[in-house]
């Protein structure tokens, strides 16, 4: 995918936001997006973007800011990212990675954080692929740290 963009949630691309995978009430290993904006209303830090392939919706993904956070890993990383089925595999979990790393470079972090699910099934092997490190464990999940 060559015309990969983010862009804020607005009345156009709401809809097809909250269509993204999983629907509420099906197991997944990431929230579903609608339930991830609404804890963005609440929650002045996080930084929730959809993923464009022009002027298609193909991602959501959601950073948190915190930079005073008592908890190490949540003081600045990926919260959420869900790529949509139909361009699962295409760069798209990459370019968002990508894009968040960029963000927070432009906001002095030099680390970013992520936690997965460490399932086999689970996005591990992406978040290694894409540059994140084991570097421990909260609440039953993997952090993984990637410099930036
Ligand atoms: C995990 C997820 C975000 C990956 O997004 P994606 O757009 O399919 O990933 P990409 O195409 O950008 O893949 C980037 C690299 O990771 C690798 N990769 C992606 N998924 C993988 C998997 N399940 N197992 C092994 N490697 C994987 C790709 O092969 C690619 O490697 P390459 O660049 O060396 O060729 C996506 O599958 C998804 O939304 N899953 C469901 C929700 C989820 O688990 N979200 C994360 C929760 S925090």
């Amino acid at each position: 995918m060559s015309s990969l963009r983010l862009a804020e949630l607005d009345a156009d691309n709401l809809g097809a936001a909250v269509r993204i995978p999983p629907a509420v009430g099906e197991k997944a290993f990431v929230a579903p997006v609608v339930y991830s904006i609404a804890e963005a209303y609440v929650t002045p830090t996080a930084w929730p973007r959809v993923i464009l392939d022009g002027d298609t919706v193909v991602g959501f993904v959601m950073a948190n800011w915190d930079p005073e956070n008592e908890i190490a890993a949540f003081r600045g990383g990926i919260w959420r990212l869900n790529v949509a089925d139909e361009a699962k595999g295409r760069g798209v979990g990459r370019f968002a990675v990508e894009a968040v790393a960029a963000d927070a470079r432009r906001r002095g972090y030099d680390q970013i954080t992520v936690l997965w699910d460490p399932a086999p099934d689970g996005p591990e092997q992406f978040y290694l692929r894409v540059g994140f490190e084991k570097t421990g464990e909260l609440f039953g999940e993997t952090v993984g740290t990637r410099k930036v």
